[in-house]
Order: C-alpha cells, then structure tokens, then sequence
C-alpha cells in the first residue's frame, strides 16, 4: 500500500486536507496527518478538525508564530527530525501557498522524498505577496503538480515545468459542494441578502496601516451593515482604531458558518483567495481587496471585482452588477478533483 504524509497547518488547507484525506482512504492510500501548528487558536484550527470530521492529526509540530524565517525554519527542522526518525513515506503532500507549504516541500525534497502539491500553478506574479514565493519554491520542487484551473497549468508551463502537471480542479470545489450542502450552520444563519461580509487578512493590508484605514473607511460608506470575521493577525493591527457603526466585528467562523455567511451576503469584500471562489460557486458577487488576483476566471462578467484599499472603489464596487450566470472556474468532468488526486497518486 502507498503511505502518505500529508502537512497542513493554516485553516484553508484544513478545508482541502478534509476532503483529499476522505479521497485517499477510499483509493486504498495510507495517511499519516501532519499539522505543522501555523494556526493554533481553536477557532483558526480545532473547530475545523471536528466540523469536517478531519481525523486527528498523527503529529503536530507546534511551531506557531514567528517571522517568517523562524516559522519556515521551525517546520523545516521538526518536520526533518519526524521524517528521519519515522518510516519513510511515498510522498509528502502540501497545500496552497503558505509558509507550512513551502517548508515541508523544501525538507522532503531534500530527503528525496517526492513531493505533491494540490493547488499548484497559482501565481499573483506580485512578489512582495510571502504567498507568492512559497506558491514558486513549492512548484519548483514538486513531483506531482495538481492544478486547480487550466491558467495554472498554463503558468507552470510557462516556467519551463513540463513533468508532473495533471488539470485536477479544485478541491476548494469539492468542500463547498459537500459541506454547503450537508450542515445546518451552528449558531443559526444571518438575515440574507440585507449584510455584506468582509474578510482581511493579507499581510499587504494588515501591515500596511493606510490600506487598511482605508478598507475600513470603505467599508463604513457601503450603505449596509458589514459582518466582519476578523483574522488573529487583523485583530492585533485593528486595536486603536475607530470603526464605523455599520461594522460588526466578530470571531473567526468556522467552515460551515462561512459558507452560509456568503450565501446569504449581499456582497462579499475579501483578500482571501479561497472566498473569492467559494462567493462565485454560492452565487455571491465578490468584491477583492487586492490589486490583483491569482484567480483571473472569476473576474468574468463583473463577478469579482478588484478594488485594492481604495475607499472610493470600494464603496463604487457595491453598484456593479454582474452578468448572469457566474463564471464556470474550472469544468472538467463528472468525478472530483480529490479523488482525481487520490487515483493519479494511487497509480503513479
Ligand atoms: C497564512 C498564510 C496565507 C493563508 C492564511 C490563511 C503564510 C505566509 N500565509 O497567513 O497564505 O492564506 O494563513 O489564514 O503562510 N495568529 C494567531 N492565532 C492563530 C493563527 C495566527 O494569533 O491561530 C496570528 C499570529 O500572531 C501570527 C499572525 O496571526 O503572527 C499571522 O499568522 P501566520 O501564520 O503568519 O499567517 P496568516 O496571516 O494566517
């Protein structure tokens, strides 16, 4: 039997890890769990873990915060000596584009371990995004690249890569598809279609105190009430600072909550990338706090729109309408993208 070890350690890949892990049991691959301890807090980690029914994790590294050359180095160094001291696996597999990511790629590599990445071939092609040079270390290095959309595929081309590369879709997909269907939310659902819903997390805004005064002041002008989820990080960059009334600021959200959170928004502002594509698949119009963004296809017939910090587009934002019907991100066949990943791994 194939026996993998998958390294998670920031929320959104808890989301992806529960759907691929589900995926990888029924294809008759072995898993071993690693959380590296990105996210610690129990409404950043935990409540994921027992909502998606995720099992255990077999081990965590409990690194937690640091720069990023503390935490990058911390997971390099706890994730080697568990690899070295513990049966060797097949593959290591990795998740998005966050620090977790990069480090457990680099250290497997170097044990000539092979490497696979679900979300591979995303690029922002802005270099100052941490995302962005893990996203290129991680594809550099990898064995197995499972691309979420055909632009991914098309980037990671465009680097030279030719081996490896396999049109998976997207598990992100596969998560709303399973989850918003299945669960009530705890704690009941928010009046629809009378809120919009904002998220900010990026470094670019959290860290940068005048895009994020102006995001505030945005989103005090757009003329609804705006629940805001806030982000550990957000909440440390947020004390001292007056927010307007129509601003309710709350606890993170577990997964299923988000997903009705969106559902029901008017619109949603966000810098995350996995909302982008979880407002267009619940059929929400987007409003992205970047410059730019890795997923390009949602932009389609106005569905996203990007409006930076800038509190003049973000309040203009809210008069877009877009054209019906949503765009299609990625449409390739009847099975999934997790179980496309489990049965390309269960063969190679
Ligand atoms: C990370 C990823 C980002 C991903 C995001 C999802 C990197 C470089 N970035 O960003 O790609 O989209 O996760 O949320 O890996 N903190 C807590 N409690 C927690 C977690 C974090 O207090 O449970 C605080 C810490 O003070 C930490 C800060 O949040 O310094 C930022 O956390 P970090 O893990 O550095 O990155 P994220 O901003 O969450």
């Amino acid at each position: 039997m194939i026996e993998i070890i998958s390294v998670v350690g920031a929320r959104p890949q808890f989301i992806k890890a529960a759907m691929v892990s589900r995926a990888l049991k029924e294809a008759g691959i072995g898993e071993r769990l690693i959380h590296t301890g990105q996210h610690y807090d129990d409404n950043m980690s935990s409540i994921f873990f027992d909502e998606l029914d995720i099992p255990a994790p077999d081990i965590n590294l409990e690194v937690g915060s640091g720069s990023h050359a503390r935490q990058t180095g911390e997971i390099m160094v706890r994730l080697e000596e568990h690899l070295l001291q513990n049966d060797r696996p097949d593959c290591v597999l990795v998740y998005g584009d966050t620090n977790t990511t990069a480090a457990a790629a680099v250290t497997a590599r170097k044990l000539l371990i092979p490497v696979a990445h679900v979300e591979a071939g995303l690029r922002s092609f802005n270099m100052h995004m941490p995302e962005e040079i893990n996203r290129i270390v991680t594809d550099r290095l990898s064995d197995f690249l499972f691309c979420p959309t055909q632009t991914a595929c098309d980037h990671l081309k465009a680097e030279g890569l030719t081996d490896g590369i396999s049109l998976t879709g997207d598990v992100m997909y596969d998560a709303v598809v399973h989850f918003s269907s299945t669960r009530e939310p705890a704690g009941g659902r928010f009046p629809e279609g009378t809120y919009a819903l904002a998220t900010v997390h990026r470094a670019e805004n959290t860290d940068d105190p005048d895009r994020l005064a102006g995001i505030i002041r945005g989103l005090g002008n757009v003329g609804i009430p705006v629940i805001f989820p806030v982000h550990p990080r957000t909440a440390v960059r947020l004390q001292g600072f007056g927010l307007p009334d129509n601003i309710s600021v709350m606890e993170p959200l577990s997964y299923v909550q988000m997903l009705h959170a969106i559902k029901g928004a008017h619109r949603v502002f966000t810098d995350s990338g996995g909302i982008q594509k979880e407002a267009i698949w619940l059929e929400t119009p987007c409003i992205t706090l970047r410059d730019e963004t890795e997923w390009v296809e949602t932009l389609d017939r106005s569905w996203n729109v990007l409006v930076g910090a800038d509190p003049a587009q973000i309040k203009s934002a809210m008069d877009v309408e877009p054209v019906a019907p949503p765009p299609v991100l990625c449409h390739i066949g009847e099975d999934s993208a997790s179980s496309r990943i489990a049965s390309i791994l269960a063969s190679a």
